[in-house]
């Protein structure tokens, strides 16, 4: 692989700018962010007159603890502009993240917004180490989604020549990446895990494509994942993180030089991790959940908003910014099986670990009487059919699970194929109880 480190004088000075410098810049953005929202959304001025806060009361960056969080319900109350900052008339797109019941969750742009968004999304591109002119191949979906069109401002704005593919029809995504000669590929990566088997069964050796990295984000995935796609592909693969309700992917990006965790963009978006449960502000280095409050957006503004996410923030090493480690799950996906906690991402580990068997897993939770119980849905690599030896990876696979994350589960082995395959983000887990 490459070294696609980009070079210093490339980066915005505030990547690399003193801790000292951000800070003061945070300070000033967060006292306008607060002051903007509370002038001139209902939500914010109600919720922080009932906590007894006021915008002028934040003189340093820790006061930030006083102000109440918004959760996920507050914007499915004030479905679907009610958390707008500006008049329709300045809005320049809408966006929405589907629930998995009701309505969306919708999010506007200003045109200033979308231009920041831009810059975030080049930021990140940059990091991973896309250059300006490479061509860059998106299979994320465009459309109210958020990965397709902010990939795409972003690559834009880089400089790059850009191959708006979208999601779906993976045989062409193929055709497109060996006849384009792209050498950026983002998409979630589950679904580069589907292009991967693609170009297989088309008897291609996915070694010899064009790519040198692949920006894989919108869904969770493990460092043993990185090296089974960086082997298979020949290329980096570099972690992208952010969601809707910040602005959409470009929140945070690892760096292609360290791969040790993203680089939170903290000029615009403002970190905090808490205890899930007491909502105290935790320190650095402590292990629970990611909360963000935007420091620039206008159209909407989003004050400490608790993003569900599993994480720690740790100190810049690539960039002066903090890092936020490889997110493990979503408090919502956590799995509780007779009393064990488990995430997707841990299965993801052991499977990816046991040779032979492919990458792709579905998890189902079942209940009979009493007793609960989950099932590794699984298929061995092409080619691997050898009975005793299917046998024995079905037991390697649960032998496995059993010892490193401490729960009994049953291995079930598919035919090639017969697992479902992702077309962007993944369905993990199936619960039937
Ligand atoms: O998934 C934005 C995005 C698009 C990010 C493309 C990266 C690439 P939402 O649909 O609103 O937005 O979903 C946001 O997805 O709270 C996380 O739970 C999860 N997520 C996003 N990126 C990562 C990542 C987009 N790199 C939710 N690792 C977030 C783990 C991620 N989870």
């Amino acid at each position: 692989m490459d070294d696609l480190t980009p070079p210093r004088d490339s980066l915005d000075p505030i990547e690399i700018a003193s801790r000292d410098e951000i800070e003061a810049l945070q300070l000033d953005r967060l006292k306008w962010s607060l002051r903007h929202a509370y002038d001139n959304v209902a939500h914010y001025r109600v919720g922080f007159d009932a906590a007894g806060v006021h915008p002028d009361d934040l003189t340093d960056l820790s006061d930030l603890a006083r102000f109440p969080f918004t959760e996920k319900q507050h914007l499915r109350d004030n479905y679907p502009f009610g958390m707008f900052a500006v008049p329709q008339s300045r809005i320049a797109r809408l966006h929405a993240s589907s629930g998995t019941t009701g309505k969306p969750t919708v999010v506007g742009y200003t045109a200033r917004d979308i231009d920041t968004w831009s810059q975030v999304v080049a930021r990140s591109m940059r990091a991973a180490g896309t250059r300006p002119g490479d061509t860059v191949h998106i299979a994320y979906g465009y459309g109210l989604f958020t990965g397709g069109l902010g990939a795409h401002y972003g690559a834009e704005r880089l400089g790059c020549t850009v191959v708006p593919v979208s999601g779906g029809m993976t045989p062409r995504q193929v055709t497109l990446i060996e006849d384009f000669a792209p050498t950026t590929l983002m998409v979630t990566p589950s679904y580069a895990l589907s292009i991967l088997d693609e170009y297989r069964a088309q008897g291609l050796d996915p070694r010899q494509s064009p790519l040198k990295v692949g920006i894989f984000g919108a869904e969770p995935w493990t460092n043993a994942m990185r090296a089974e796609i960086e082997q298979a592909f020949d290329m980096h693969a570099v972690d992208i993180y952010g969601l809707s309700e910040v602005i959409g992917p470009g929140v945070a990006n690892e760096c292609v030089e360290t791969k040790d965790g993203l680089h939170i963009w903290e000029d615009h978006f403002y970190p905090e991790i808490i205890d899930p449960d007491t909502g105290a502000v935790l320190p650095e280095g402590e292990l629970g959940e990611l909360v963000f409050t935007s420091l620039t957006k206008e159209a909407f503004p989003i004050i400490r908003y608790r993003t569900r996410d599993l994480t720690r923030l740790l100190p810049g090493t690539a960039r002066s910014m903090r890092r936020m480690e490889k997110v493990t799950g979503r408090s919502d996906d956590m799995i509780i099986l007779r009393g064990v906690n488990v995430f997707p991402t841990q299965i993801e580990e052991q499977l990816i670990a046991t040779e032979g068997l492919a990458p792709h897993f579905q998890l189902e939770l079942t209940r009979e009487g009493r007793m609960d119980t989950m099932t590794v849905h699984v298929e061995p690599l092409p080619g691997v059919t050898d009975n005793a030896r299917l046998v024995h990876l079905a037991a390697e696979l649960k032998g496995r699970i059993k010892d490193y994350v401490g729960l009994s589960v049953a291995v079930k082995l598919h035919e090639t194929g017969q697992v479902a395959r992702s077309q962007g983000k993944a369905v993990r887990v199936v619960d039937g109880r």
